[in-house]
């Protein structure tokens, strides 16, 4: 049974590489993804990295194994080529918490304050944005603004009242937010803390106040992740969803990584339901089929496109 899973893994993959030399196809995939479809990867980062590299990429055909607005930032940035994602229903409930319409009553209300919006947002509220920022950059894109500067940030709560303590500033928050990394229990943090007395603990900043209070570092996966490899420490208790700890735990095979359980489940980790819908099935039926597509009409395009080119020269 297990011989015959393997061979179909196998099977899987190789029909995947046949079908990406014919499509002349580059894969991405975000750290979240499950371990088989990130080892399938060209590129593997965080969503900062997945934008940069989509924007210098000269392969026609991009395949985004993350969720959505990440397949719609690779689409804005490369209007000329095609964009495919393995799942269209892998969304992003923090983008979901912002709906444009709102967003935009609310940006109306503050015809005084600039807009800073997180990359895990809609093209459409994008294109309400003055400049975008990812967890990796957030902090110097609001330092890059006078100290007076009236600011929106959104749609994170808990990632704009983080950067509001560390930066001095006091911007006006949308109040949405992620349902994994809102989820984690800070009394099972607690526990392992005292279980693992050695351990350092990484947070991601969409994790609530109450939690990013007890980490030691706070940062974007891509962060976390390079604070786990050049770290002396052995052990780390790692508050983000749990497809991190395959890339955290293949560059730093002697160390140890204590997924933090979500509040009220018996699972020892916490997975973000979008992202882990992308299979190795659907990313070769995708390769094979061409579609999905990701589309973004041109002329929201471009208005989303500013805020993002503004993002990636300042960082
Ligand atoms: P990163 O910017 O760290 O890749 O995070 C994206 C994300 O969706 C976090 O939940
Ligand atoms: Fe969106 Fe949260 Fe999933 Fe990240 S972990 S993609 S913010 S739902």
């Amino acid at each position: 049974m297990d011989v015959d899973k393997n061979q179909s893994k196998e099977t899987l993959k190789k029909e995947i590489e046949n079908l990406k030399k014919e499509r002349g196809a580059v894969i991405l995939a975000h750290y979240y993804q499950r371990p088989e479809i990130q080892e399938m990867a060209d590129f593997i980062g965080d969503s900062l990295a997945l934008a940069r590299i989509a924007s210098t990429l000269k392969e026609d055909v991009i395949v985004m194994c993350g969720v959505h607005f990440m397949g719609e930032t690779a689409a804005i940035l490369c209007p000329d080529k095609i964009v495919l994602i393995p799942d269209e229903n892998a969304g992003c409930s923090l983008a979901d918490s912002c709906d444009p319409v709102e967003f935009e009553k609310f940006v109306k209300a503050h015809p005084d304050h600039e807009v800073i919006s997180y990359v895990n947002t809609s093209a459409a509220v994008k294109a309400l944005t003055d400049v975008v920022v990812t967890s990796s950059n957030a902090r110097k894109v609001v330092d890059s603004f006078p100290r007076d500067a009236k600011l929106i940030f959104g749609p994170d709560r808990n990632l704009g009242s983080y950067i509001n303590s560390v930066t001095g500033r006091n911007m006006l928050l949308w109040n949405g937010a992620c349902h994994v990394h809102e989820q984690f229990s800070v009394e099972k943090l607690v526990e392992l803390k005292k279980q693992h007395p050695a351990a350092k603990v990484l947070a991601h900043p969409e994790c609530k106040k109450a939690l990013i209070l007890l980490a030691d570092v706070v940062g974007s996966t891509a962060a976390l992740l390079d604070y786990a490899v050049n770290s002396e420490c052995n052990e780390f208790i790692v508050a983000t969803e749990s497809g991190i700890l395959h890339e955290m735990q293949r560059k730093c095979p002697g160390k140890t990584f204590i997924p933090l359980p979500p509040n009220d489940s018996t699972c020892a980790c916490n997975d973000c339901s979008y992202m882990k819908l992308i299979t190795l099935e659907k990313l070769r039926d995708c390769l094979r089929d061409m579609k999905p597509q990701v589309k973004v009409d041109p002329e929201l395009a471009a208005k989303a496109r500013r805020p993002i080119d503004r993002m990636l020269s300042l960082s």
